[in-house]
């Protein structure tokens, strides 16, 4: 049965009420993000870092997963091959949709990592006055997100994924961010059936064969429901 992999990004969770980066008001249109989402804006202040990372763990936690997160959920369940759910997105919205795993690649904000060791521990609400390691004891607490210039997680796991997939879905993402972005080419390479649902044509547009342009919630639920009637 065919093997669906399927790339997700905030435009996902837009619908949910959390911010996309590079909308109309989006986060990177009202935050530097050299100041909050790389190493050296962590190193030159972590307080504003940790604060930052807080408030948007904080609108996560208020915010609810909606028809795209639960149609995908569904998929996962109902279809009959395996299908591989890959985010960019740092918010839990897959999981409390009901995704039983989800590939984080650049990380989540429910996690803490400490710069120091490399120790790994569930994340507190707030962690912009929790500085201290559990294991080490360094005031180096950091959010477990992968920031500009930081390698993605699951890298191997995924491109092996890319090489054996049937379709190859990218859904809510600007196609601006690489290693993400040339997802697209890998999975067509290996003669993956490429499709974008995204509410515009993404900066990769063009290599997609196939594409759904709308809201999540509306384009990703009919998607789903495609498959799953047509196989
Ligand atoms: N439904 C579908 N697509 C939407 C919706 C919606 N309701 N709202 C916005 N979109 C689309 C936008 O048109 C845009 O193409 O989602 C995309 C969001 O793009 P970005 O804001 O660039 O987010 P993303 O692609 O996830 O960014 C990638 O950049 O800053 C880093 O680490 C950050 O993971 C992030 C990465």
């Amino acid at each position: 049965m065919r093997k669906i992999v399927i790339l997700t990004g905030a435009g996902i969770s837009a619908q949910s009420g959390l911010g996309t980066f590079r909308d109309a008001g989006g986060l990177w249109q009202t935050h530097r993000l050299e100041d909050l989402a790389t190493p050296e804006g962590f190193a030159r202040d972590p307080d504003l870092v940790l604060g930052f990372y807080d408030d948007r763990r904080a609108q996560a936690a208020q915010a609810a997963p909606n028809a795209a997160h639960l149609a995908l959920a569904r998929l996962q369940r109902d279809w009959p091959g395996q299908v591989v759910l890959v985010t960019q997105n740092v918010d839990d919205l897959h999981e409390r949709g009901g995704s039983p795993e989800v590939l984080h690649m650049h990380g989540a904000l429910a996690g803490a990592l400490c710069a120091a060791c490399g120790h790994r521990w569930s994340a507190p609400g707030r962690m912009r006055e929790v500085r201290a390691c559990p294991a080490c004891g360094t005031e180096a607490a950091r959010p477990d997100v992968v920031w500009f210039g930081e390698m993605p997680y699951h890298m191997d796991a995924i491109l092996g994924h890319l090489t054996q997939a049937d379709v190859f879905a990218a859904i809510g993402t600007s196609g601006e961010v690489y290693p993400a972005a040339g997802f697209v080419r890998v999975a067509a390479e290996a003669g993956a059936h490429t499709v974008e649902l995204n509410l515009e044509p993404s900066a990769v547009a063009s290599d997609f064969t196939e594409a759904l342009f709308g809201p999540a919630t509306q384009v990703v639920p009919a998607w789903v429901d495609r498959l799953l009637r047509n196989g």
